[in-house]
């Protein structure tokens, strides 16, 4: 069974993304399952990496979209982007000194893909669905 799973209302109407955004949150789910079941530090850090390293690709293509398309709000969504990095840069720092970072990360893991999958991520939508870029349910 998954923690997490992809849900269509999700989906922001470009394929690229979607895909992306469902390997994100598999791997998200991947972590959390490696975290519920102590699995041992090692695939927590290996899952984590992964999860950090995905998550830039997918940001860069986000942005590279911004750029092609100039998308107005390209500065304050990326501004998330760059804390988000460097949040999760920080935890993964503090797990590596041995610091017990399980809930905090999930909570804070959860909460950033949801409201910024359903809220930030929500408003490139409209506009790309504006110029026709993004397709309607
Ligand atoms: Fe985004
Ligand atoms: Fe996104």
């Amino acid at each position: 069974m998954k923690i997490i799973e992809w849900d269509e209302k999700f989906s922001v109407g470009i394929k690229e993304i979607d895909d992306q955004h469902k390997v994100l949150v598999d791997i998200l789910d991947e972590l959390y399952y490696a975290m519920l079941k102590a699995r041992g530090n090692e695939v927590i850090e290996t899952t984590l990496a992964k999860l950090l390293q995905y998550t830039k690709t997918h940001f860069t293509t986000e942005e590279l979209l911004f750029k092609k398309h100039s998308y107005p709000e390209e500065k304050a969504h990326k501004a998330e982007h760059d804390a988000m990095l460097k949040k999760v840069n920080s935890f993964q720092k503090e797990f590596k000194n041995g610091k017990l970072i399980g809930v905090d990360l999930m909570q804070f893991l959860n909460k950033w893909f949801i409201e910024h999958l359903q809220t930030t991520d929500y408003r490139y939508v409209k506009f790309f669905r504006g110029i026709g870029v993004s397709t309607p349910p």
